[in-house]
């Protein structure tokens, strides 16, 4: 009857983890898709602690439950605490700090199950097949846990970038290294050896921290990405291990959608996953691509109070956001200035490009913050369709993601990225701080075209200006 509840307990598990995970692909069923898994989880764990019984024949149910409970009370505390404090920009460092706890745990539950056999305890099978079980999940969780903690000090400045003399060739000895000790330890070799085991587990820290280590900093999301396909997999084994599903399901599904995620962003961005992992753009690598040192001629800009008069009486307004948007956290007075233009008869949508910012779906939960509609969100393809019919674009803090080169100039680094069309418009206005580059690291020839005007300044300033204005005309 207990084990019946158990596994009842685990298919409630991974059924809520598929819903959950359904729900979590629309901005207004993420919420509850985020609940739903979770309650999922709940009842699975508390299922385990439980209802599980040990299958080494005497049946007995888990007795270190004070353990269990502290850790369980720890683990609350904190990720609360920081859920709740976390800045939206530092978004992606925490996602990878909590992927790299996954990571660890899927090592130390190979550690353990090693030192089982190891020291020859009662009733632990060992086979070649479950001994490669544990040495890939501990292998694969090292790799990610040592990723993400350094994907996370990147992310939060604490580790520069740092290009490593030869660490291509250093990254193909450590896994040639990793190949002859994972062959020689499972293969029965040297079956139970605890020094070839913690070789093996420090070789793959060494990979991890290599491999992370001379990514730049803005391509950080994309291998955070990976490294959380890394973790899915890595628990997927330990599902493996205990003939879990709840485990099974849930590791596949991480590991799944991690590496979908992955191949959307990099092809949004239009570049290959070795590219993004060997770096030719981003962080310290930018450099000026095609068009980059073309002489541009002038860009012309237009005042506050102009660009009040154009968006008071267009009929509709696109508003472009970007990187510069969260950087300067004007989303609320963002959502402000679409309120005032609704009250004056004006059309106003949102052009949200896949990859705009630094994080998958970076900007529909920013401005879901400042609660604008999810209806007034166009995807690329939608706004672009109404790219001809808009009068005014406003491009605020967005550059790669508007920048034409993507479409006329086969050198340029981001050539075949799809772009939002915006010279489709009427008009553009381009509120930057300067005519620095963003992410890419290329100029746009966008900001010298005949349609378009630079409105210059912090994004949240020049919208609250703006606001003001507008409210005068
Ligand atoms: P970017 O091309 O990075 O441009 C952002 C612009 O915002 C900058 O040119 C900057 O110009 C401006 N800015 C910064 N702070 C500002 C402020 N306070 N007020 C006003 N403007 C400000 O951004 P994007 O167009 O959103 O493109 C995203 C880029 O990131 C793409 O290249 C994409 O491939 C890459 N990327 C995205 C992701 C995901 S998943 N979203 C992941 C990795 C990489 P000034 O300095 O002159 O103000």
């Amino acid at each position: 009857m207990e084990n019946a509840l158990l596994q009842l307990s685990y298919l409630i598990g991974s059924i809520t983890f598929i819903i959950g995970l359904k729900m979590l692909s629309h901005p207004e069923s993420a919420r509850k898709g985020n609940m739903v898994a979770a309650v999922g989880m709940t009842i699975a764990i508390f299922g385990t602690i439980f209802l599980y019984t040990s299958t080494d024949g005497e049946g007995a149910h888990l007795h270190n439950l004070p353990w269990i409970f502290a850790a369980l009370a720890i683990g609350t505390v904190l990720g609360t605490v920081a859920s709740k404090r976390v800045q939206m920009t530092a978004m992606p460092e925490m996602v990878s700090l909590f992927n790299g706890m996954g990571g660890a745990c899927a090592m130390l539950i190979s550690i353990m199950e090693f030192r089982r056999i190891s020291l020859g305890m009662a009733g632990v099978e060992t086979t070649a097949g479950k001994m490669f079980v544990i040495i890939l999940g501990m292998m694969i969780g090292t790799v990610s846990f040592a990723g993400s903690i350094i994907a996370w000090g990147k992310l939060n400045g604490r580790i520069k970038d740092r290009a490593i003399p030869g660490g291509q060739l250093i990254n193909f000895i450590l896994l040639g290294g990793l190949v002859v000790l994972i062959t020689m330890i499972v293969g029965g070799f040297m079956p139970d050896n605890t020094m070839l085991f913690y070789g093996i587990l420090a070789l793959a820290a060494l990979y991890g921290i290599l491999f992370v280590m001379p990514i730049g900093g803005a391509d950080m999301p994309v291998v955070i990405s990976l490294l959380n396909s890394f973790t899915g997999v890595a628990a997927a084994f330990g599902g493996f291990l205990y003939n879990n599903p709840v485990m099974l399901t849930g590791g596949i599904l991480v590991g799944s959608a991690g590496t979908i995620l992955t191949i959307l962003m990099c092809k949004a961005m239009n570049r290959s996953l070795m590219n993004v992992l060997i770096g030719s753009f981003g962080g310290a690598k930018a450099v000026a691509g095609g068009g980059g040192n073309k002489e541009q001629g002038t860009a012309k800009e237009i005042s506050l109070n102009d660009t009040a008069v154009l968006m008071a009486y267009a009929q509709k307004v696109m508003i472009i956001p970007g990187y510069g948007l969260a950087v300067a956290q004007a989303q609320h007075i963002c959502h402000e200035l679409e309120k005032v233009l609704n009250e004056k008869g004006v059309e106003v949508n949102y052009g949200i490009h896949p990859v705009a910012g630094r994080m998958p779906g970076h900007m529909n939960v920013l401005l879901a913050e400042a609660d604008v509609p999810y209806e007034k969100l166009l995807e690329m393809e939608d706004a672009n369709d109404q790219m001809g019919s808009t009068n005014v674009v406003l491009i605020l803090g967005a550059n790669d993601v508007v920048n034409p080169a993507a479409k006329d100039d086969p050198s340029s680094p981001i050539y075949g990225m799809p772009i939002l069309e915006v010279e489709k418009a009427d008009h553009v206005i381009v509120n930057k701080r300067s005519m620095k580059p963003g992410y890419a690291g290329i100029e746009n020839e966008l900001f010298f075209r005949p349609k378009t005007s630079m409105l210059f300044g912090d994004a949240k300033k020049v919208l609250q200006d703006l606001v003001a204005e507008l409210k005068n005309v």
